[in-house]
């Protein structure tokens, strides 16, 4: 058989991992592995870029992906999607390998209902794609921006200071939240929940009255200041989505205003999503890229390799891009106990 492989959406801990294993997985099935460049822009294309042994050799601890990604939607495009098929074919192809999240996955879901062979390999940092208990590229994120909250600490202490660190999470407040719980955020604002500001100040007062002069803040980039999300600009990407950033600012301007105490803001962007992938999110990567292969293999064609427990399963790819994974009101109340 001849596969190709693709990663499509914004970069992420972990891709390599996948690739390599695919590769090396299929390479000992016997399949041919072609690489398409940059995401579905590669197909539309007909970029590639051949994938053997020697090409996924030393990748494991490098980040972004070796393949290149774009945000392309062929379906945009009559001719686009034309081409991509057509190329498809023109290549050998049997089966693609697709790498990527909703929107990467949701093209993919098509594709396959238009008569091709995919399988889907989830991708976000964001962790926002149901189906699949967690993606990779999140532990990642999670840690570095723990990291930076760990070393706001310090800093805020000795200024006395309010901190805001504004962390990624377009629709889903699962970086905020966990890096918030494993840093000891004293507040952490998802885009799932109102910004109640009164209860913001609340708990930087009620600090400030057992002698804490300062507080750490974290915020989801989506999250919604005065009920709308913040736009860095109102341009929309293929897949209609705007580019978002600007909330830590506000936020940070409101609090001085209503508390007098100085506040600074820290936007972490994208270092959250470049360099190397932990150890937790390569071993992910790797069991996802294997699985992807065997799919392929008992040609279990329109599923997603997914996470379950401690399992690898498969699913297909439409359930996965349905609805987005969002944090349950249960969950925000148990981090809630150890705001302040
Ligand atoms: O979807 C992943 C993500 O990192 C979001 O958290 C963020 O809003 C977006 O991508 C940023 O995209 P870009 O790299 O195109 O600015």
């Amino acid at each position: 058989m001849k596969l190709g492989i693709l990663t499509g959406g914004g970069d992420c801990p972990g891709l390599n991992p996948v690739i390599r294993a695919a590769v090396k997985t299929a390479i000992k099935e016997s399949h041919q592995i072609l690489g398409i460049r940059n995401g579905w822009k590669g197909l539309v294309e007909a970029e590639t870029v051949t994938l053997d042994a020697a090409a996924v050799s030393g990748i494991i601890h490098r980040g972004g992906t070796i393949l290149g990604t774009s945000r392309t939607n062929p379906y945009k495009e009559p001719a686009a999607i034309e081409k991509a098929k057509t190329n498809f074919k023109k290549l050998g192809l049997d089966a693609l390998i697709v790498i990527g999240g909703e929107d990467t996955l949701g093209v993919a879901s098509k594709f396959h209902k238009d008569g091709f062979k995919v399988v889907g390999v989830p991708k976000t940092i964001d962790n926002d794609l149901s189906g699949t208990d967690v993606t990779f590229g999140f532990d990642t994120a999670v840690n570095i921006a723990m990291e930076a909250i760990d070393r706001l600490h310090s800093t805020a202490e000795s200024h006395r200071r309010i901190m805001v660190v504004e962390v990624m999470g377009r629709h889903a407040g699962w970086i905020a939240l966990h890096s918030g719980i494993a840093g000891g955020a004293d507040i952490i604002l998802i885009p799932e929940v109102p910004i109640k500001m009164k209860e913001v100040c609340d708990v930087i007062q009620k600090r400030l009255d057992r002698g804490k002069h300062f507080s750490i803040i974290v915020v989801a980039e989506g999250a919604k200041f005065d009920g709308h999300e913040v736009l860095f600009e109102k341009k929309l990407d293929e897949f209609g989505h705007v580019r978002l950033g600007g909330i830590g600012e506000l936020l940070a301007k409101r609090i001085e205003d209503m508390t007098g105490f100085e506040t600074r803001t820290t936007v972490l962007g994208h270092i959250q999503r470049g360099g190397t992938a932990s150890a937790y999110d390569r071993v992910l990567g790797t069991r996802f890229g294997e699985k992807a292969v065997q799919l392929v293999k008992r040609g279990e064609f329109g599923k997603m390799v997914a996470l379950k427990g401690t399992e690898i399963v498969a699913i297909p790819i439409e359930d996965a891009v349905k609805n987005l994974k969002t944090v349950g009101p249960e969950y925000y109340d148990m981090a809630r106990t150890f705001f302040g």
